[in-house]
């Protein structure tokens, strides 16, 4: 921990509790107090910056709460905290009466009680001994993540001619800083490749963050690259640092690019010349050594000669740029594709598939593969869940749109009665979704809904 632990008193003002907050500041505590518990939940819930896909880790280390706060009571910030952190450490302070509520609390997840009088000095050595806890806990887990990050290096699976291609240009451009352009269709790995080409460059050990623009309403697009001041807009209540900031050193991945407002192009194009930008709100110019590498599966070209995208945002972004051909293109990779899903979920269904079967290859090698590699895997997968006993995969364990013929109508949507609107709505996005080729542009003008909308259903429903 570089910074110094924060901790969050929950107390009523006493002398007790004054003392208390200047002892732990005298002993290296960053310390917040909250005279009731309704504050305290203010302060810990604010919108979790995970939400996003960052954390800033900005919450408390260390809260130590009355049991009985007024309003809302320790029982339920340790919840709220946990939910924030599942690391922290929550002391709760009882008396005589409250002791079995306490011990109940720890069964809950609280690291600690202590009873009143406070002894100061028995509470600071409890402080201590859970803060290295967790900071074991954190190198851990950073650890492990970053052996999984390495790990995903030689995952992108292929032989066939463009897969060879694609893998010797991404040899020649990770260790440049020069801005990539990735673009395919949905599924053929240009998320994979992202991480490939960060994975090989110089700034492996720095941090790849990424940001889905597509996923987030535009409005709020702006402040997730640039991060905001305190006061930017209502509910900005403190500064916050955006991907630029959090990928300094490192790769920003900046998926879906297309879906860029206008307003926020101009200054993403000022990053990439100047690298430079001011927060949202702020005046302070904050200078930033990031390679932006960007992905898209509409045409930006197009779109520029549209006026729906900047086009010398497009010039620069495309300084690299990687195209990635769909599966229909190199189906030769198909059988080594799919041994390496079966082996990969053999492992993590327990299952014991020894290979497929010729009618299961064929029709794999005669399916197009509208989702490309992403549908593949899917289909393999199921396929490998629903296999018992050690076997190849049959025509008959196909999932049922492969074992017939697609019509190229669309298919019929098997709504019954008693169904729920929810699973009505699911077949229907799955249905249209399939039908277009998982073009999602056209699935939304199809189902009347906008873009954005789509995404946040297909991630509701898990499509
Ligand atoms: N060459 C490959 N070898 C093995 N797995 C791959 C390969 N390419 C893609 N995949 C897998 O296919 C899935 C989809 O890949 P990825 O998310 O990178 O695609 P994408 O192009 O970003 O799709 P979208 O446009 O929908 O975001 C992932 O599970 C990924 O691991
Ligand atoms: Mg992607």
């Amino acid at each position: 921990m570089l910074h110094r632990p924060r901790a969050l008193i929950v107390d009523k003002d006493s002398s007790e509790t004054k003392q208390l907050v200047s002892f732990l500041t005298e002993n290296g505590f960053d310390v917040q107090w909250a005279k009731d518990g309704e504050q305290a939940f203010n302060l810990l819930d604010r919108p979790a910056p995970e939400a996003a896909g960052v954390s800033d880790g900005s919450g408390p280390e260390i809260v130590i709460t009355e049991l009985k706060a007024h309003r809302v009571d320790g029982m339920r910030l340790l919840d709220i905290a946990k939910s924030r952190n599942p690391e922290v450490c929550v002391i709760l302070i009882a008396d005589a009466g409250t002791v079995e509520l306490a011990t109940g609390a720890m069964r809950q997840g609280a690291y600690d009680f202590q009873l009143r009088p406070l002894n100061f000095e028995k509470l600071l050595a409890v402080i201590q001994r859970a803060l290295s806890h967790q900071q074991l806990v954190s190198r851990v887990s950073d650890l492990t993540e970053r052996l999984d990050q390495r790990l995903k290096v030689p995952n992108l699976t292929g032989n066939s001619r463009a897969m060879q291609e694609l893998h010797s240009k991404i040899v020649q451009i990770a260790p440049t800083r020069a801005t990539v352009l990735i673009y395919g269709e949905t599924g053929t790995g240009k998320e994979l490749i992202a991480q490939a080409i960060h994975q090989l460059s110089p700034r492996r050990n720095e941090r790849f963050v990424k940001l889905h623009c597509a996923e987030l309403s535009a409005n709020i697009i702006e402040s997730e690259l640039f991060g905001h001041e305190k006061g930017a807009f209502t509910g900005a209540d403190q500064q916050r640092k955006g991907r630029f900031e959090l990928a300094d050193q490192g790769t920003l991945f900046v998926d879906e690019i297309s879906e860029i407002p206008p307003a926020v192009q101009t200054k993403l194009l000022r990053v990439l010349q100047d690298r430079q930008f001011e927060r949202v709100g702020g005046n302070e110019t904050v200078k930033v050594d990031v390679r932006v590498i960007a992905a898209t599966n509409r045409r930006l070209e197009l779109l520029a000669a549209r006026d729906e995208f900047r086009e010398d945002l497009y010039y620069r972004i495309r300084v690299i740029q990687v195209d990635v051909p769909p599966l229909r293109e190199r189906k030769e990779d198909i059988p080594l594709l799919v041994e390496t899903f079966i082996k990969e979920f053999n492992r993590e269904h327990g299952r014991k598939v020894t290979g497929i079967t010729r009618g299961v290859a064929d029709r794999f090698m005669q399916n197009d593969w509208p989702g490309n590699i992403r549908e593949l895997r899917n289909t393999v997968e199921e396929m490998v869940v629903y296999a018992q006993g050690k076997r190849a995969l049959e025509v008959s364990d196909l999932p049922i749109q492969l074992r017939q013929q697609r019509s190229a109508s669309g298919e019929d949507l098997n709504v019954t009665v008693g169904m729920s609107m929810q699973e009505i709505e699911r077949r229907a996005i799955e249905a249209t979704l399939r039908a277009v080729g998982y073009d999602k542009q056209k699935a939304a003008k199809i189902l009347g809904i906008g873009l954005r909308t789509l995404y946040r259903k297909q991630k509701e429903y898990g499509l």
